[in-house]
């Protein structure tokens, strides 16, 4: 089973995570903030990844730790002129440097491997063009796409709220034990369930 640590960057609400296969020691870390480095080593533990599920640069600021030594991936939706222009726009908001290279490289259907356990990454475009959720049975990694008790926002250049609409039909088709883990936090509940997520989310994509 693979373990999974939520780590909190108050100044955005951001939540970032390690996932580790205990046998093997592989791990991959998703959405770094900008004080990742208090919290790993890329000497001593076994690092395969980086992943941005959206290049929002809240969730890249910590990309620049791994740069050179690991790859850092995403979706290609969000590597397209505007996707930058929004990126180069927010980083100056958030006073960030921009990040180093991505690979545009994980589509809808890829698997990614720790140990024995296969991640499986789904597109879901809406908060951006190339945002993605992982999911492994039991687990929604779900990045800006759904939150507890709220939804991604899509008024931020790139946004479409009928492409989030579907991106949370097709989360929905998830079995309902699946917990999710988002990328922010604003409720001070960290995690929740299909189960619990899903009336609410029905909600809205069935009346607006
Ligand atoms: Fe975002």
């Amino acid at each position: 089973m693979l373990e999974i640590t939520q780590i909190k960057t108050p100044a955005y609400a951001l939540l970032s995570y390690i996932i580790r296969d205990p046998l093997s020691t592989e791990c991959i870390v998703i959405d770094p903030g900008s004080g990742i480095n208090s919290h790993i080593s890329t000497d001593s533990m076994n690092i395969k990844e980086v992943i941005n599920t959206h290049l929002h640069p809240d969730h890249t600021m910590g990309n620049h730790f791994f740069a050179g030594k690991i790859p850092i991936r995403a979706h290609p939706g969000d590597s397209g002129f505007a996707m930058r222009a929004v990126h180069f726009a927010l980083s100056t908001i958030f006073n960030t440097k921009i990040p180093p290279k991505v690979s545009f490289d994980l589509n809808d259907g890829d698997q990614i491997h720790i140990g024995n356990t296969s991640i499986k990454v789904l597109h879901t475009p809406g908060h951006s063009p190339g945002s993605i959720c992982l999911y492994w049975p039991g687990n929604l990694i779900c990045g800006d796409t759904i939150f507890v008790g709220n939804i991604g926002r899509t008024d931020i250049p790139g946004g479409s709220f009928s492409l989030l609409s579907e991106s949370i039909r097709k989360i929905l088709t998830l079995p309902s034990e699946t917990r999710i883990w988002p990328g922010h936090y604003y409720m001070e509940k960290y995690t929740s369930t299909l189960t619990e997520e899903s009336s609410f989310l029905k909600s809205i994509i069935n009346n607006r």
